[in-house]
């Protein structure tokens, strides 16, 4: 059995939601900027919705945030027309960004009032009873984690929010707050990608001090994996960057890695979109990417990564051209 083939190691996505797919779907641009939802605004989720599940793609993502809750809203709109659709997919959604306002800028609340009317926004709007997951947005440092973990009970008592997770959090913020928690956290959804990529070098920069600059905790992955905290990456599509959207004046690392996932595809007979989230599925920390596209063929060209496996070679091929240097 060969040792390079990471689907043997493999376990399934999320130790607490076995059926959740290994792509998640992000809500972010759908729905509408204006007022009111549009007709073909619906229309455009729906047809989203079917392509994600045509293409096994069950789990959705959400924030309460996203275009100031018109996402959520559309997205309940789309259910409301077919309410079977309920059962067959993952809902999850975030709270703790507030936009700026009359009272104060743009801040972050984990307050337990805020969690519990937050919550019931995003319900109301997404037209369900419960949401699968709810994840912290951002971390809030007022946070009280008593007061977290009181809001988390009580949407769990009363079936509004089956299970827990965070965002954008380090590993020391994930124990801090499952240490007042009953329920457990089961995902961090964090930005990491072939451009994005603090995760991997935070790994291989010991004694180099000329990193200085990497911006990811040590131990986040690993705490991840050990703890059964699903990693969901945000920003690993690298909007569009190694896949077709116009690369003239950006860095050369970045022209000359779009260059190879081109040639990759070839190699691999799959899309560039492919490649590119294949890097990151390709780690042995089973990491969810959640890809943004309401471009039908740019999901459909998503979706080819779960039939890619690259190579230990290509991997770091595509690892180093990104880094635009070699490995220490
Ligand atoms: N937790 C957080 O803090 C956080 C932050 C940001 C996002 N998210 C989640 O992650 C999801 C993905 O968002 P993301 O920011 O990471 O984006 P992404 O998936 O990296 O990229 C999606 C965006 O890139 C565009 N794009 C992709 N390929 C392209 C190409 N070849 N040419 C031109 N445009 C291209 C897409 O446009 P088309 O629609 O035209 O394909 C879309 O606007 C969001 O929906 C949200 O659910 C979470």
């Amino acid at each position: 059995m060969s040792m390079d083939s990471s689907s043997e190691y493999q376990i399934p996505l999320n130790h607490y939601i076995p059926n959740a797919s290994s792509l998640a779907y992000g809500c972010m641009e759908l729905g509408s900027n204006s007022s009111s939802i549009t007709p073909e605004a619906v229309q455009q989720t729906n047809q989203c919705i079917d392509t994600a599940l045509e293409a096994g793609i069950n789990f959705f993502d959400h924030a309460d945030i996203y275009r100031s809750g018109m996402s959520e809203e559309v997205f309940g709109l789309a259910l409301e027309q077919r309410p079977a659709l309920r059962d067959d997919i993952f809902l999850q959604s975030k709270c703790s960004i507030k936009f700026e306002d009359d009272v104060a800028p743009g801040r972050y609340d984990a307050s337990h009032d805020w969690i519990i009317k937050s919550v019931e926004g995003s319900l109301k709007r997404l037209k369900t009873d419960y949401l699968d997951i709810l994840l912290l947005h951002r971390p809030d440092p007022l946070m009280q984690p008593e007061e977290v973990a009181k809001a988390f009970d009580t949407l769990y008592q009363q079936g509004k929010v089956k299970y827990f997770g965070m965002s954008n959090v380090q590993r020391h913020q994930l124990e801090f707050l499952q240490h007042y928690l009953d329920h457990p956290l089961v995902a961090n959804q964090i930005e990491l990608g072939l451009n994005a990529l603090d995760w991997l070098n935070e790994g291989v920069v010991v004694g180099h001090p000329e990193y200085q600059g990497v911006n990811f905790t040590g131990g986040t992955l690993e705490y991840c994996r050990m703890n059964k905290v699903q990693i969901q990456s945000w920003r690993s599509l690298a909007q569009g960057l190694f896949s077709g959207r116009d690369v003239t004046g950006q860095a050369e690392n970045i022209q000359k890695t779009a260059q190879l996932v081109a040639a990759l595809a070839e190699k691999y007979n799959c899309s560039r979109e492919a490649i590119t989230l294949g890097f990151v599925r390709r780690h042995p920390a089973n990491i969810q990417p959640v890809i943004g596209s309401t471009n039908i063929e740019r999901i459909k060209a998503c979706a080819e990564t779960t039939r890619v496996n690259l190579t230990r070679e290509d991997w770091y091929s595509l690892y180093v051209s990104s880094r635009g240097e070699r490995l220490p």
